[in-house]
């Protein structure tokens, strides 16, 4: 069985060694649907999101249909159709930060960075999502850029906070 270590070294691969590779995890996977969320894991392990092309080899090599793909795609939120940036901005949404202005919050983001959730700026800096609950409730909204936590956003400080990370 491939482990996420063994696939560490991605970046060197061509697409065809990936692909190559991707079909082995899905052969050791047994090619179960059962098996498919962590077969998608290994995949955006390889590529490092899932675009169209990849979901309609995983469709073709499994006998399952790209709704069916798609549809656990959508489902879960850690998986990405789109590349990710240098930076992932993702703002709470959970109770307390929207109900303390998470919301606008995201909107300053999306106009700011110019793209909405789920998405990655042009040239690649920044990827927009959301999140729920971080545990950082008493001081909402709060959002995190990659691992680090910004608490008690103004969207106003927006622009400075993603200004320093350019
Ligand atoms: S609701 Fe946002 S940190 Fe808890």
């Amino acid at each position: 069985m491939i482990t996420t270590d063994e696939v560490c070294n991605v970046l060197k691969m061509t697409e065809e060694e990936k692909y190559d590779l991707l079909k082995t995890v899905i052969t050791d996977y047994e090619r179960k649907e059962n098996n498919l969320i962590q077969i998608l894991h290994m995949a955006q392990a390889i590529f490092g999101y899932l675009p169209v092309e990849v979901q309609y080899f995983i469709a073709g090599q499994m006998d399952l249909s790209v709704s069916k793909i798609n549809s656990v795609l959508t489902f879960y939120s850690f998986f990405s159709t789109q590349p990710k940036g240098k930076y992932t901005v993702s703002i709470c949404l959970g109770t307390a930060c929207y109900v303390r202005g998470g919301k606008d919050v995201l909107n300053k983001l999306k106009s700011v960075l110019g793209i909405d959730v789920g998405f990655t700026t042009e040239d690649k800096v920044f990827s927009l999502s959301v999140m729920r609950c971080i545990g950082a409730c008493g001081l909402a909204p709060a959002m995190t850029i990659n691992k680090k936590v910004y608490k008690q956003v103004n969207p106003n400080k927006i622009p400075m906070i993603l200004g320093m990370l350019k």
